[in-house]
C-alpha cells in the first residue's frame, strides 16, 4: 500500500484566467505522456470547443463550467490533476476543488504578475497550508522584472520566494533560464512554427569564463548580477516552510513555445508532497498508510449524463484502499453504506475503479446519499473536517416565472444547493423568494439554464447590491443585525444566521460597532449527523 500511495501526486493549478493554466495542462499532460485526458481541457485546435460536455451549456458558452480530475502517470509517478475552473465567472467548485489537493501550482503571467483570481485562489490555499510552487509564464513576451514579480509575491500574497530557475532575459531578448539547483544554464530558442527548439542544457556554473560568450557580454553580465544577489540576499531553500505554505519554489518559462516545462516537470515530481495525514474531528487523525479506508466528498454534480439523470460524489480518498463493493461507515447518516460503483472520469467516457489509494479521486454513484463534506471510512465513526463554504461575491433573488412550476423549483433549487452550485439564503419575512448566492456572476445563467432543461421551472434572477456575506456568531436574530445598520440579515440552508454587505467598508464598520459579536467570511459545509 504504501509504495502506491507513495507514488501519488494529487495538484491543482491556480491561475487568473489566460495566465496560461490550459497551455500549462496541456504541456504538463504532453511531456508525462498523458494516459488520459478530459474535462476543461480544450482543443489545441478550437480553443472554444471544450472536450468535455457534461453540459450543454459548455458547447453553448465555448467555456468550462465544470470541473474535473486528469490522470497521468510519469516516471513512476502517477499525478491526479484537479482541474479549476479558470474562467473570470468561476464557481464555488474552483474553491472546493482545493480543498482535496495536497500541492498547488500558482501561474503568473510575467507581464502581469499578482491578479485578482489569482489573489482569491491563494487566500483558500493559504487557509489550508497548500504547498504552492510558482511558475512564471510568458517569458517569450515583454515581461515586469523578475525581482519586482518576486516581491509583489511577497507583498501581496504573504508569500515568500525562492526562485529554483531564473530567466535570462524576456521577450525578443528571452535566452532561457539559468537553474539555480543544476548550476545549469538551459537555452531557448524559438522556431519558426512558434515551439521552442531545446537546446542541450550547458552544464556551466555562473563564473564560468565562457558564459559572456554563451549569452553575450550584457546578458551574461546582468545574470551573473542577478544570481549573486540571489545567493547572497534572497530566501533560502526550506522544505518545511515549503510544505507549510510559507516559502513558494518559483519557476520560470514559457508554456506556449514549451520552454522551461521539462525542467519545472521533473523538479515538481519532487516538490509536490504525496498524500500526507489529516486531522478529524474528535481528535482523530488519519495517515495515508493506515488500514482504515477513509475519504470525503468534495463536489457533487448533478446530471452528468442526460440519459440516466444521475448524480456523481467526487472522494478524495485519505488512507486505506478502496475496493469496488466495500462497505463504509457514512458518518452524518450513521450507516453503513455499500460502495458499490466508483468511476474514474474522462469526459464521457467512464470507467471502474478496481482500487485506489490515498491521493485518488473516485466518482461515486450518487442515489442521493452524499452531501459535500460527508465522510466516509471503513472504521466509524470519524468525520474529516468540514469543506468550507467561501462568500458569495453575487446575490439574485429568484422569480419563478411560471407559479404552477414551484414543486418542480423547489426540487431543483435544493438539489443544486447540495451539489453546492449554489447557496441559498431566506430572507425572514420573505421565505418564498429564496435570495441565492453564487462566486461567480455567469453561475445564474447556468442555474437558470438547469433549472428549466433539468427541472422544467422557468426562472430569472433579481439581481441584488451586496457582493460580501459574513456568517454570524454571538447573536440570536436577523433584527437585531438590522438595528445596526447592517443592510440586509438572511439565514443559510443550515439555519444560520448571515449578514448581507455591499463592500468592505461596511462589513469593517459592523465589525467595529459589534465587537461582542464574531464576523466569519466561511461557514461550515458539513451537515450535522443525522
Ligand atoms: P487560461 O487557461 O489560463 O485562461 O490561459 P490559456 O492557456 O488559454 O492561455 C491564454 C492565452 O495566452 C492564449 O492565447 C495562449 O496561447 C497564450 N499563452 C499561454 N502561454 C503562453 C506563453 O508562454 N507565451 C505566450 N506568448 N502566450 C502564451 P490566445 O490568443 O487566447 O489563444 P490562442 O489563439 O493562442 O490559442
Amino acid at each position: 500500500m504504501a509504495a502506491e500511495y507513495e507514488r501519488r501526486r494529487t495538484f491543482a493549478i491556480i491561475s487568473h484566467p489566460d495566465a496560461g493554466k490550459t497551455t500549462l495542462t496541456e504541456k504538463l499532460l504532453l511531456y508525462g505522456g498523458a494516459i488520459h485526458m478530459a474535462g476543461t481541457v480544450k482543443s489545441r485546435k478550437n480553443k472554444r470547443a471544450a472536450v468535455s460536455d457534461w453540459m450543454e451549456l459548455e458547447k453553448k458558452r465555448g467555456i468550462s463550467v465544470t470541473s474535473s480530475v486528469l490522470q497521468f502517470e510519469h516516471e513512476g509517478i502517477r499525478y491526479n490533476l484537479l482541474d479549476t475552473p479558470g474562467h473570470n465567472d468561476f464557481s464555488e467548485d474552483t474553491y472546493r476543488t482545493l480543498t482535496a489537493a495536497d500541492c498547488a501550482i500558482m501561474i503568473l503571467d510575467a507581464a502581469k504578475g499578482v491578479e485578482p483570481q489569482t489573489r482569491k485562489l491563494f487566500h483558500v490555499c493559504r487557509m489550508r497550508g497548500i504547498p504552492i510552487v510558482t511558475f512564471v509564464n510568458k517569458l517569450d513576451r515583454p515581461a515586469r522584472d523578475p525581482f519586482e514579480l518576486m516581491s509583489q509575491v511577497e507583498d501581496v500574497l504573504g508569500l515568500h520566494t525562492a526562485p529554483i530557475t531564473w530567466p535570462i532575459g524576456s521577450g525578443d531578448r528571452f535566452q532561457g533560464v539559468y537553474h539555480r539547483r543544476q548550476g545549469a544554464v538551459l537555452r531557448f530558442e524559438k522556431e519558426p512554427g512558434g515551439n521552442a527548439r531545446k537546446l542541450d542544457s550547458e552544464r556551466m556554473d555562473i563564473g564560468d569564463e565562457a558564459l559572456p560568450k554563451l549569452l553575450g557580454d550584457e546578458a551574461a553580465g546582468s545574470l551573473i548580477e542577478e544570481i549573486e544577489l540571489l545567493d547572497g540576499a534572497g530566501e533560502e531553500w526550506d522544505e518545511e516552510r515549503f510544505l507549510a505554505g510559507e516559502l513558494s519554489p518559483v519557476f520560470f518559462g514559457s508554456a506556449l513555445t514549451n520552454f522551461g516545462i521539462e525542467p519545472f516537470l521533473n523538479e515538481f515530481s519532487g516538490l509536490c508532497p504525496a498524500p500526507r495525514g489529516r486531522d478529524a474531528a474528535d481528535g482523530v487523525h488519519v495517515e495515508p498508510s493506515d488500514q482504515r479506508f477513509s475519504a470525503f466528498i468534495f463536489k457533487v454534480q448533478a446530471n452528468m449524463d442526460k440519459s440516466h439523470r444521475d448524480r456523481i460524489a467526487f472522494a478524495r480518498v485519505c488512507s486505506g484502499r478502496y475496493e469496488g463493493g466495500m462497505k463504509v461507515a457514512h458518518d452524518r447518516l450513521g450507516k453503513t453504506i455499500r460502495l458499490n460503483r466508483a468511476e474514474q472520469f474522462f469526459a464521457q467516457a467512464r470507467e471502474s475503479v478496481a482500487e485506489a489509494f490515498a491521493g485518488d479521486i473516485l466518482g461515486l454513484y450518487d442515489p442521493g446519499l452524499f452531501r459535500i463534506g460527508d465522510t466516509l471510512s471503513t472504521e466509524g465513526p470519524m468525520s474529516f473536517d468540514a469543506v468550507p463554504r467561501f462568500s458569495p461575491e453575487h446575490f439574485g433573488r429568484l422569480q419563478l416565472l411560471d407559479p404552477m412550476k414551484r414543486k418542480q423549483l423547489q426540487k431543483g433549487i435544493a438539489e443544486l444547493a447540495e451539489e453546492g452550485t449554489v447557496q441559498l439564503f431566506s430572507e425572514p419575512g420573505r421565505e418564498k423568494d429564496p435570495i441565492c448566492g453564487v462566486v461567480g456572476r455567469l453561475q445564474f445563467e447556468v442555474l437558470t439554464f438547469r433549472v428549466e432543461h433539468e427541472y422544467g421551472a422557468k426562472i430569472s434572477f433579481d439581481i441584488l447590491p451586496y457582493t460580501r456575506a459574513r456568517w454570524v456568531e454571538g447573536v440570536e436574530r436577523a433584527d437585531q443585525l438590522l438595528a445596526q445598520r447592517i443592510p440586509l440579515a438572511v439565514q443559510d440552508q443550515d439555519g444560520h444566521l448571515v449578514a448581507l454587505f455591499r463592500d468592505n467598508w461596511e462589513v469593517d464598520r459592523a465589525i467595529r460597532d459589534n465587537e461582542a459579536w464574531t464576523f466569519r467570511d466561511t461557514a461550515p459545509i458539513r451537515a450535522p449527523r443525522a
